[in-house]
């Protein structure tokens, strides 16, 4: 018997249930570094994935519109800074428009002049090797020429909300 839950939506029918169907999908967070020209920009993205072990290639995606899309592009290179579970701060802080979204916060460069966070839980510093813009974003693939595991519990996404693992796994 087919009950209402069985239903499938269309997700032109309203686009804020679509997303909270995404949003049932758990990731962990990321901020993407880059500079160019003394201009550093950060964005906090759940987009990030891994595609390839040889090579090492990765992708996250950004928003067409995003003003920080010029310098990642001009850079060359990017880093992922996967926050860990106490960095929530950071992760609002990169998710929210701002001149220098790096105000009064400690960060080195890494390859690339890309600025490396500190207390993550994991670090991959990449060259830019390819761009794919399709709907409304554009995916950036990096390939990993060094990465850090600083073995902390990460900082996870679900339902819209930040939270903790129940049973952190370390390692
Ligand atoms: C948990 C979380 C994940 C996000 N993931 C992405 C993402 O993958 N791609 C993206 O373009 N924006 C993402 N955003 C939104 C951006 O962080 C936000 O729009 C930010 O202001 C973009 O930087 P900009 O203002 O320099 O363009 C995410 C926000 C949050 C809170």
């Amino acid at each position: 018997m087919t009950t209402a839950e069985d239903l499938p939506l269309l997700p032109a029918d309203d686009l804020r249930v679509y997303r909270r169907s995404l949003g049932t999908f758990p990731t962990g967070i990321t901020v993407m570094t880059a500079a160019h020209e003394g201009t550093r920009v950060g964005v906090t993205a759940n987009s990030f994935a891994s595609v390839s072990l040889e090579p090492p290639l990765v992708l996250w995606n950004l928003k067409a519109t995003s003003p920080s899309l010029p310098v990642f592009r001009e850079s060359g290179h990017f880093a992922v800074n996967v926050l860990a579970w106490h960095q929530e701060p950071l992760s609002m802080r990169f998710a929210t428009p701002a001149d220098d979204k790096f105000a009064e916060l400690d960060v080195t460069d890494g390859l690339g002049g890309a600025p490396l966070l500190d207390g993550c839980a994991a670090r991959f510093e990449t060259e830019l090797v390819h761009e794919y813009v399709t709907g409304d974003h554009v995916v950036l693939f990096g390939e990993v020429r060094r990465y850090n595991n600083f073995h902390r519990e990460p900082l996870i996404f679900l339902r819209g909300r930040h939270c903790r693992l129940e049973q952190p796994l370390i390692g």
